[in-house]
C-alpha cells in the first residue's frame, strides 16, 4: 500500500478504537448519543490544538458514530461565499461539514456561515442596486466541525457559534505506546513492547509522528534485521533519522542552537529565529514551538523567545555566565 493509504487505514473509525483524549472523547460520546436519541443534528463542534493530535480523525469518527455523511474542506479552499453556498445546499439532513484550518476562512465567507450555523439558513442577495433584495433559503440541519491549531485567531462571533469546544491535548507515552502497537498490528509488523514504548517516548506527544516513526523504523527492521522491530533496531533507526531521546528532530535542535549561539539564549523574536534557521515563522509557531514550550525548553516572553536551563542541559551546552 502507498504511504497515504496506510496512513488512512491506521486511523480509528469509531470512538471505541480511539486511544487518548479521554475528556474530549467522553463528552463527545454523550453529545452524539443525545443527538441520535433526539434525531437531531449534533451541535457544532470546534476542535483545536497542535497539529497531528487527531482533529481530522475525530471529525470522521463523529460522522461515523452519527451514521451520517461527512463533507471535508478547509478554510482557504473556500474562496467565495458561493463556494460555501454550493457545499451547504448539497448537504443531507444531519450531515457533518468538516472545515479544517477554519481560522483561515475569508471574512466574506465567514459571514455566510453565521446564519447557516445559527438558523440553518442561507441569505442570498438577488439583483443589483435599488432593486436588490435578500432572500432566505432554508438548509438541512447539519453539524459544522471546525478544526484549528489557533483558536485565538478565530473571530469571536464565529467561536461563539460552536456549542461544543474541545481542546485536544498532547498524548501520554502510555497512550502513544498503545497507538504504536495498534498500528504495528494493522501493518502486520512484529514489534516488542519496549520498542513500541521507545517510539512512543520519542513522538512528541503526537500520534501522527508516532505512526511516521513506526513506518521508518519498520524499514530499518526489514532491511537491516529480520523484520521484527526490537529495541536495538528501534534505537538504531531513530538515531539514524536524527530523532533524539525526547523526540526532538533536526529542526528543533537547529532552532535551540540558533537562539543559544546567535542570541545568547534570547529573548529573540519569532521572525528573527525563522530567518536565522530558514523556516517559516508560521511553521515554527504551529509545529515546533508548542512542544518545546510544553516540555519547558522554551519560554515566550513579551520580548521574545528564551531558551531555558533545561534545554541547555539537554543539549549539553554550558549556560552563559550572566554575572
Ligand atoms: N492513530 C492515530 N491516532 C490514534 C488514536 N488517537 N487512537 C488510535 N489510533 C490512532
Amino acid at each position: 500500500m502507498e504511504d497515504q493509504a496506510v496512513e488512512f487505514s491506521l486511523r480509528p473509525r469509531y470512538l471505541a478504537e480511539y486511544i487518548g483524549q479521554a475528556q474530549a472523547k467522553e463528552n463527545l460520546k454523550i453529545y452524539i448519543e443525545a443527538a441520535k436519541l433526539r434525531k437531531e443534528a449534533l451541535d457544532h463542534v470546534l476542535l483545536y490544538g497542535p497539529p497531528g493530535l487527531g482533529k481530522t480523525t475525530l471529525s470522521n469518527i463523529i460522522a461515523n458514530e452519527l451514521g451520517v455523511n461527512i463533507r471535508t474542506t478547509s478554510g482557504p479552499a473556500i474562496e467565495r461565499p458561493g463556494d460555501l453556498a454550493a457545499i451547504l445546499t448539497n448537504l443531507q439532513e444531519n450531515d457533518v461539514l468538516f472545515i479544517d484550518e477554519i481560522h483561515r476562512l475569508h471574512r466574506t465567507v465567514e459571514e455566510v456561515l453565521y446564519p447557516a450555523m445559527e438558523d440553518y439558513a442561507l441569505d442570498i442577495i438577488i439583483g443589483k442596486g435599488p432593486s436588490a433584495r435578500s432572500v432566505r433559503l432554508d438548509l438541512p440541519p447539519f453539524t459544522l466541525v471546525g478544526a484549528t491549531t489557533r483558536a485565538g485567531l478565530l473571530s469571536a462571533p464565529l467561536r461563539d457559534r460552536f456549542g461544543v469546544v474541545s481542546r485536544l491535548e498532547y498524548y501520554t507515552v502510555d497512550e502513544l505506546t498503545f497507538i504504536v502497537s495498534r498500528a504495528a498490528d494493522i501493518l502486520q509488523v512484529q514489534i516488542v513492547g519496549e520498542a513500541a514504548r521507545e517510539i512512543g517516548k520519542r513522538s512528541r506527544g503526537t500520534p501522527r509522528i508516532a505512526n511516521r516513526l513506526l513506518k521508518r523504523v519498520r524499514d530499518f527492521a526489514q532491511v537491516r534485521g529480520d523484520g521484527v522491530i526490537t529495541l536495538d533496531i528501534a534505537r538504531m533507526a531513530l538515531k539514524l533519522i536524527q530523532v533524539d531521546e525526547l523526540g526532538l528532530d533536526e529542526v528543533d535542535h537547529k532552532m535551540l542552537r540558533a537562539i543559544i549561539g546567535s542570541f545568547q539564549g534570547g529573548p529573540v523574536g519569532l521572525d528573527t529565529i525563522a530567518a536565522t534557521i530558514g523556516e517559516e515563522s508560521q511553521t515554527i509557531e504551529d509545529v515546533y514551538e508548542p512542544y518545546l514550550l510544553q516540555i519547558g525548553f522554551l519560554q515566550r516572553t513579551p520580548r521574545g523567545r528564551v531558551v531555558t536551563p533545561q534545554a541547555y542541559a539537554h543539549l549539553n551546552i554550558p549556560m552563559p555566565d550572566r554575572s
